[in-house]
């Protein structure tokens, strides 16, 4: 087998053979295959495609790359949930430890921010002293005595996908609904999880933009979870407006942990029970009651386990940004648009996200909003706190948020989109 053939077979729009994926995903894991062959074929992918059978094979492949998880030894059956990637997307800190207080095991691998969307890790080591990398025997023993465990997937885990997410990324290869699906199911079915829930974003903040690509990608990915045995759901979310009311790794720990308090902003509250209900059916925990957990104080204690459990101290002080930027209302009327994607980047040049893999992240830094679409706001009010270690960067993140945010007459014609838009099994 020779790459150029593979390479020449997408360029020329043909069908990858079974042997060749086995071979490229292999070659390319090992080496054999450099990462300027590799980044011409993802985006031969990225152009031409892949159909349901070329891209059930690569999945495969990249599962077969590495190790495989077992956790048929818990006494619970295992949920987990994924996101495709959002803007104020805190849901898995809260969501985990809630679930986990249901009755299910929640083997939470999760991944650090890149670009304008945030990271699960990045934000929850805003807490002193959480760690994010265990052993799969550490995460083992987390699930077993607390229930959920949210740490990142060992080097053993679809080591393929590892090495090729990292060249997307810098090859302009990520948005690819064959490559995105392949990426996030290898993970996941190498993880081990008896079921999944998909939270696949859709608007101006996430990878897809439009319904039909998120709702292409949910079926993709669904069947694919389906046809190696997990039970796999997916819920389209909007991501036209960033979840709740912050953007940032502090700040969005502050926020999950309100909403376990039994407060916090209602849309996220609405998406957390949302998904835990999907992850409670799918783990045949269908009698068990979330919103019950989440105000008796059952879900807050499971998180203050998970957190001492992984070296966090849950009652430490989390770190706040050294300068702060208010941003107001110009004119009086109905905030209309609060856009994702020019919140996320703005937080991102505040330092919230990294623009290498090797990056810094500043816990301190990224937004509050003070006001969200729908509601009324007047001349002068604060609409926004943008916080930040460095502030040189405030121009760079007003310049993001230009046109992003909009008021409107009071009488502006306004139709809030639903959290959940549609549900895919
Ligand atoms: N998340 C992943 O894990 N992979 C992708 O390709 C995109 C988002």
């Amino acid at each position: 087998m020779d790459v150029i053939s593979v390479i020449r077979t997408k360029r020329d729009r043909g069908e990858l053979t079974p042997a060749q994926i086995d071979w490229v995903i292999d070659a390319y894991t090992r080496g054999e295959v450099a990462h300027e062959q590799m980044s011409s074929l993802a985006m031969a992918i990225f152009l031409n495609g892949m159909n349901r059978t070329e891209i059930a094979r690569w999945t495969a492949a990249m599962i077969a790359s590495g190790e495989r998880m077992d956790f048929s030894s818990l006494p619970r059956p295992t949920a987990d949930k994924h996101s495709t990637g959002g803007v104020g997307d805190k849901i898995t800190l809260p969501l985990a430890p809630l679930v986990a207080a249901c009755g299910a095991a929640v083997p939470q691998l999760s991944g650090r921010g890149l670009g304008h969307t945030g990271g699960t890790l990045d934000k929850l080591e805003a807490i002193p002293g959480w760690r994010a990398t265990l052993s799969n025997a550490e995460m083992l023993d987390v699930l077993r005595d607390v229930g959920s465990v949210i740490c990142a997937a060992g080097d053993g885990l679809a080591p393929a996908d590892k090495k090729l997410y990292a060249l997307r990324d810098v090859t302009g290869t990520v948005e690819s609904i064959p490559l995105i699906a392949s990426s996030i199911m290898s993970k996941k079915i190498a993880e081990g999880t008896g079921s999944l829930v998909l939270d696949v974003k859709v608007g101006s903040g996430a990878f897809m933009k439009h319904l039909d690509d998120a709702r292409e990608l949910a079926s993709t990915m669904v069947e694919l979870g389906t046809d190696h045995g997990v039970r796999t759901v997916a819920l389209l979310t909007d991501m036209a407006t960033p979840l709740g009311r912050t953007a940032g790794n502090a700040l969005e720990v502050r926020e999950s942990v309100e909403v376990l308090a039994g407060g916090g902003p209602q849309d996220v509250v609405d998406l957390t029970l949302a998904l835990a209900r999907e992850m409670l059916d799918a783990a045949g925990l269908k009698d068990a009651d979330p919103a019950k957990a989440l105000a008796d104080g059952s879900a807050m204690d499971h998180w203050r386990r998970m957190i001492s459990a992984q070296g966090g101290d849950p009652d430490a002080a989390l770190p706040v940004a050294r300068e702060q930027h208010v941003v107001t209302a110009a004119s009086s009327g109905t905030l209309t648009t609060l856009d994702a994607y020019a919140v996320g980047l703005a937080a991102w040049r505040l330092g919230a996200g990294r623009a290498r893999k090797e990056d810094p992240v500043q816990a301190g830094a990224g937004i509050e909003m003070h006001a969200k679409p729908g509601d009324t706001v007047t001349a002068g009010q604060p609409l926004l706190t943008l916080h930040t270690d460095t502030p040189e960067k405030f121009p760079y993140a007003l310049e993001a948020l230009d046109g992003g945010v909009l008021v409107g007459p009071e009488d502006a014609a306004f139709a809030a989109t639903p959290v959940v838009r549609e549900r895919i099994a």
